[in-house]
C-alpha cells in the first residue's frame, strides 16, 4: 500500500505542539512495549514524534538517534534526543548494519509493510534488538458502522500477520504480543479531538468534503451509543514485536 507521505507529516507538523496533551494512550504503549528491555549501543527511535516516550532510565544506556517524518516533531524532540535526523521509514537514511537496536511504537501503520520490514532488516546489525508497536487491523472500529461509516475514514490498518511475516523474511527473530489498548473520553469532541491532537486524522482514503448537521447527529449518537462507565471508548489493537536480527 502506498501513502501520501507529505500529507502523513503534515498531519504530524500541524500535530506536534498539542501532541503530548493527547497522548497518554501512546505512552502507555509505548511503556508496555519497553517494559524490561536492555538498550545499549546505537539505539534509533523510529518515528520519535516529540521523543518523550521513552523513559529516561533506558535513555542512559545508550546512544539515542530519533528520526521522524516530520520536521515539527522533530523540533520538540531535539532536546530529548543525542541526535535527530529527518527522513522516511520505508527508506532510511542510515547505513546498512549501523544500528545496535532500534525501538518504534506506534508510528509504522503509515508505512508500507513490507519496504518498511525490509529496511528495518538492513540497518539493525546482527545480534541487534528490535521492539515495535505497531497499530494493526481491527482498531478505531468505534468510529465505524453501517450508518455513518461514510463520514469516518478511517485507515485500513495491516494485518498482525502481514507484520510478522515480513520481519520475519527481513531477518528478525521476533515474538508477537496483541494487545488491544482502549482510551476513553468525556465527549465526541475530545475523542476527535485526540485523534487529531496525535496525528491519527490522516488516511489514505479521502474524506468526504461536507458534513453537514444530521451527520454529526448520526455521527454523536452512534458513539454515545457505546458510552461506558469510563466514558467514550477508542481501542487500537497493536502488535508488540519484540526480538533479535539473526
Ligand atoms: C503517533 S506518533 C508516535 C510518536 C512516538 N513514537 C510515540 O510513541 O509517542 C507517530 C509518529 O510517526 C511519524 N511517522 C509517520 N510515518 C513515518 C515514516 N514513514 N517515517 C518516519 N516517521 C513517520 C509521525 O511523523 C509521528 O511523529
Amino acid at each position: 500500500m502506498s501513502y501520501d507521505k507529505s500529507a502523513v507529516a503534515q498531519a504530524f507538523d500541524s500535530a506536534a505542539s498539542t501532541y503530548a496533551c493527547h497522548s497518554q494512550l501512546q505512552t502507555r504503549v509505548a511503556r508496555h512495549l519497553l517494559l524490561g528491555a536492555n538498550l545499549t549501543g546505537r539505539v534509533l527511535d523510529l518515528g520519535c514524534g516529540p521523543g518523550t516516550q521513552i523513559d529516561s532510565a533506558l535513555k542512559t544506556q545508550g546512544q539515542w538517534i530519533g528520526l521522524d517524518l516530520s520536521h515539527a516533531m522533530l523540533q520538540q524532540a531535539r532536546p530529548n534526543k543525542a541526535y535527530v535526523v529527518q527522513g522516511d521509514a520505508e527508506s532510511l537514511p542510515l547505513q546498512s548494519q549501523s544500528l545496535d537496536a532500534l525501538v518504534s511504537s506506534m508510528a509504522l501503520q503509515w508505512c508500507d509493510v513490507e519496504r518498511s520490514c525490509s529496511e528495518l532488516g538492513r540497518v539493525v546489525s546482527s545480534g541487534g534488538r528490535l521492539y515495535l508497536a505497531v497499530v494493526v487491523q481491527g482498531s478505531l472500529s468505534e468510529l465505524q458502522s453501517s450508518d455513518c461509516q461514510s463520514g469516518f475514514s478511517v485507515n485500513r490498518f495491516a494485518p498482525a500477520k502481514a507484520w510478522l511475516s515480513q520481519l520475519t523474511q527481513a531477518g528478525f527473530e521476533v515474538n508477537l504480543e496483541s494487545r488491544a489498548e482502549t482510551a476513553h473520553f468525556d465527549s465526541v469532541k475530545t475523542l476527535l479531538n485526540s485523534l487529531r491532537g496525535v496525528g491519527a486524522n490522516h488516511s489514505q482514503q479521502r474524506s468526504p468534503g461536507l458534513r453537514g448537521k444530521t451527520w454529526w447527529r448520526e455521527v454523536q449518537a452512534h458513539l454515545e451509543a457505546q458510552r461506558c462507565e469510563h466514558g467514550l471508548p477508542l481501542t487500537y489493537q497493536i502488535a508488540y514485536f519484540r526480538g533479535l536480527k539473526l
